[in-house]
């Protein structure tokens, strides 16, 4: 959370609070999962809250995110990567195993912005990953509404948190407002 003359970014970028957020609720030994590795931050993050006693799946449709990625991990041997998309996450994970699952949506910065998570595997995602948590386990996802697609896929996200908070998951949104184009948004559901 800390910006290059050391001082503290306020607000906190989303990817910075989730895994703020996130930290507390995972235990060593768990089991968690990122849907989206990418350059592999997150992957990193969770590989330090499980430690070698735990579990970390990590998945992504690029091969030059999943380099990245495994690069960035090092020797960490207790994280498993999978070149698929995060739709295939139930063929890796027994339901109700996981403690987290993150998604960061969006494009992999710098690569092809053509090869961006879409809004209706995202959904389809949603929903398996939701059947792979734990009661009491938490979904985070971070939304990029400020693009057209991102848009789209941002809403369809929030309608299907809401629906899931009528079902007694307990769900919030955290993102900074005033701004010129729609900033990123932080989701975050407790699974009941
Ligand atoms: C914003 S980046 C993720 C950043 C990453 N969490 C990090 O910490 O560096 C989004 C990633 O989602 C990946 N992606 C897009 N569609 C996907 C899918 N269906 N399944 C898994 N990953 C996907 C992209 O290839 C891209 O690397």
């Amino acid at each position: 959370m800390t910006s290059p003359d050391s001082k503290p970014h306020f607000p906190p970028r989303p990817t910075a609070l989730a895994q703020e957020l996130l930290r507390p609720m995972i235990q060593p030994g768990d089991l968690v999962i990122d849907a989206t590795a990418g350059n592999g931050h997150d992957t990193v993050f969770l590989a330090e809250c499980v430690g070698p006693t735990g579990r970390v799946l990590a998945f992504d449709i690029q091969e030059a995110a999943l380099a990245s990625a495994k690069s960035r991990v090092g020797a960490a041997g207790w994280v498993e990567f999978f070149h698929e998309s995060h739709i295939q996450i139930a063929s890796h994970a027994a339901a109700e195993s996981a403690s987290v699952v993150m998604f960061n949506l969006g494009y992999l910065p710098g690569e092809h912005h053509y090869l961006t998570t879409e809004a209706a595997d995202t959904l389809t995602a949603l929903k398996i990953a939701a059947t792979r948590l734990k009661p009491g386990g938490i979904l985070s996802v971070i939304c990029y509404p400020g693009h057209p697609a991102g848009a789209v896929e941002a809403i369809a996200v929030e309608t299907w948190m809401s629906a899931q908070a009528s079902q007694g998951w307990r769900v919030a949104r955290y993102g900074t407002i005033g701004n010129r184009r729609p900033a990123p948004v932080l989701l975050l559901a407790a699974k009941v």
